[in-house]
């Protein structure tokens, strides 16, 4: 066929209306060049794992995760060269595989380069051959959405050993975020301080089992039951010397250089942050709730160990921008520096859910060194200024022996029913504090 004849077939069509024929020609010459590859396939999910398969979802995806969807790389956010690698569709959609020439793939070609432009990109670790293999014959198997699940008894989690079993499983998964020069969240998992920390304050465990108050990990998509069984084995059945964490145990006596979270963190954001209308249960504005630990963690965005990264520690200051309000807004009085220095220490010490023993005395109380520290710990805040919860001003002595005196700091401490119970949308204060109230009150509210 000449040019002349195509081009009459062309009118021919066109003039008797077959517009949609062309469209089916030119769109099936299209499908011969550029294999088509549907993003959105839900992923086909195999009962065992084919030794000769190369799965997405099992290898190809951790492995594109962990090494190059970081921050500052191919994540949704940065997306360098429009290249998305978090997930099947937007791998897909980035335009980086050629089935019909699997080695000329774009994502491959950038895994085999020498120079300073091959991925990723120097100081990280090239790819290994292994690594750079799998990818390649992902590709040539079709580049599908797969996975497949491991057999029940093939999960061998009675011989859990580090090297043998939870080494693997971080190589998969975690390494390529979590070791230098760039560890994510200053965690390098090959450090063994690093590893020892978040063993010990519960996030290794908790972030891999997805629990309530921990990031999610790995970051995008979920590991096998296998591979999280193996590392909360190996994380409960470890104990590591000189380690001073305690998961809010009780009964140890308090050391005088670690901030506690239920003894001095808590009391603090509660009294002066978990106020109605403010950050309790049900104002929870702009959804941070302040009531205790897990939502403290969660919405209060607390880095552990970076208090200048967390958000409960920046808007006391103020925050990052200018017009960020500070926190507690006025009129009420900002946190003094003492008190700022208890959250920044709390989350410099990796923001544990930890609390001491410490003890009760209640031969020597007094009112400058028990009672007024108790009712800044825990009262002043809501009760002060002209937003006082219930009208009760609790400001100095003078307001505090009114309501020791008309049964109402009683009545409301010992949660009472005819009275309101407080310290409000908290825990009933220790024992201790309340018969510290109780002596003061029965020695007659001495100023001393
Ligand atoms: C894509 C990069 C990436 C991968 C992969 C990744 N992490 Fe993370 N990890 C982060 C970042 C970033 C943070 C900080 C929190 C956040 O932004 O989600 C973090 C936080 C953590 C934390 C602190 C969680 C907390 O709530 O205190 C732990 C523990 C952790 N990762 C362990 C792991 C483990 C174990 C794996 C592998 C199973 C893993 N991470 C995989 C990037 C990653
Ligand atoms: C989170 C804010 C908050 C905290 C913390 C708080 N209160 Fe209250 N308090 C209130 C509010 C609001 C009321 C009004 C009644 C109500 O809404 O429950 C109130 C009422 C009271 C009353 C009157 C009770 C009655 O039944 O007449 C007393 C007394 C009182 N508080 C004492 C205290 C003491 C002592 C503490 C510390 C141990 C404390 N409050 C901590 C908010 C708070």
């Amino acid at each position: 066929m000449n040019f002349s004849n195509k081009q009459n077939n062309i009118n021919l069509i066109i003039s008797k209306g077959w517009i949609p024929v062309l469209f089916i020609v030119i769109m099936f010459s299209a499908c011969k060049h550029n294999v088509y590859i549907d993003p959105d396939k839900p992923p086909i999910i195999s009962s065992h794992c084919d030794s000769d398969t190369v799965y997405f979802q099992n290898t190809i995806l951790p492995l594109l995760v962990s090494n190059c969807a970081t921050s500052g790389c191919h994540d949704k956010k940065t997306h360098k060269e429009g290249v998305i690698l978090t997930d099947y569709a937007s791998i897909i959609n980035s335009n980086i595989i050629n089935l019909s020439n699997p080695e000329n793939s774009k994502i491959y070609r950038k895994l085999q380069k020498n120079n300073d432009d091959r991925m990723p990109p120097p100081p990280a670790d090239p790819f290994t051959p292994e690594q750079k293999s799998l990818v390649l014959k992902w590709i040539e198997q079709g580049a599908l959405n797969n996975e497949c699940i491991e057999n029940a008894d093939t999960c061998d989690t009675v011989n859990v050993t580090f090297n043998k079993s939870v080494v693997p499983v971080f190589e998969a998964n975690c390494y390529g975020c979590h070791t230098q020069p760039n560890p994510a969240y200053n965690i390098d998992l090959k450090n063994p301080d690093d590893l020892a920390r978040i063993v010990e304050d519960g996030s290794l465990v908790g972030s891999v089992k997805h629990e309530a108050g921990y990031f999610p990990m790995p970051k995008g998509y979920d590991m096998s039951d296998c591979d999280i069984a193996k590392i909360v084995i190996w994380a409960n059945d470890t104990t590591f010397s000189g380690g001073g964490g305690d998961g809010g145990g009780n009964g140890n006596s308090c050391d005088p250089d670690t901030v506690y979270f239920q003894n001095s963190v808590l009391p603090l954001l509660v009294s002066n942050c978990a106020t109605s209308g403010c950050h309790n249960q049900s104002s929870h504005v702009e959804g941070v709730v302040l009531t205790d630990y897990a939502s403290i963690i969660s919405t209060g965005n607390v880095k552990p160990g970076n208090p200048a990264g967390s958000k409960l520690y920046k808007v006391l200051n103020g925050g990052d921008k200018r017009d960020d309000d500070i926190m507690p807004p006025p009129p009420a009085p900002p946190f003094t520096g003492d008190q700022k220095k208890i959250i920044y220490d709390w989350i410099l010490q990796g923001a544990l859910n930890n609390s001491c023993d410490e003890g009760c005395d209640t031969t020597n109380v007094t009112f400058s060194g028990t009672i007024w520290p108790l009712m800044q710990t825990w009262c002043t805040g809501c009760h002060r200024g002209t937003y006082a919860g219930g009208g009760i001003h609790i400001e100095n002595y003078d307001d505090l022996v009114v309501i020791a005196n008309n049964g109402k700091l009683m009545g409301s401490i010992t949660h009472d029913p005819d009275y309101s119970p407080m310290p409000k949308n908290a825990d009933k204060l220790p024992e201790c504090q309340i018969a510290s109230v109780r002596k003061w009150i029965e020695d007659g509210t001495p100023d001393n």
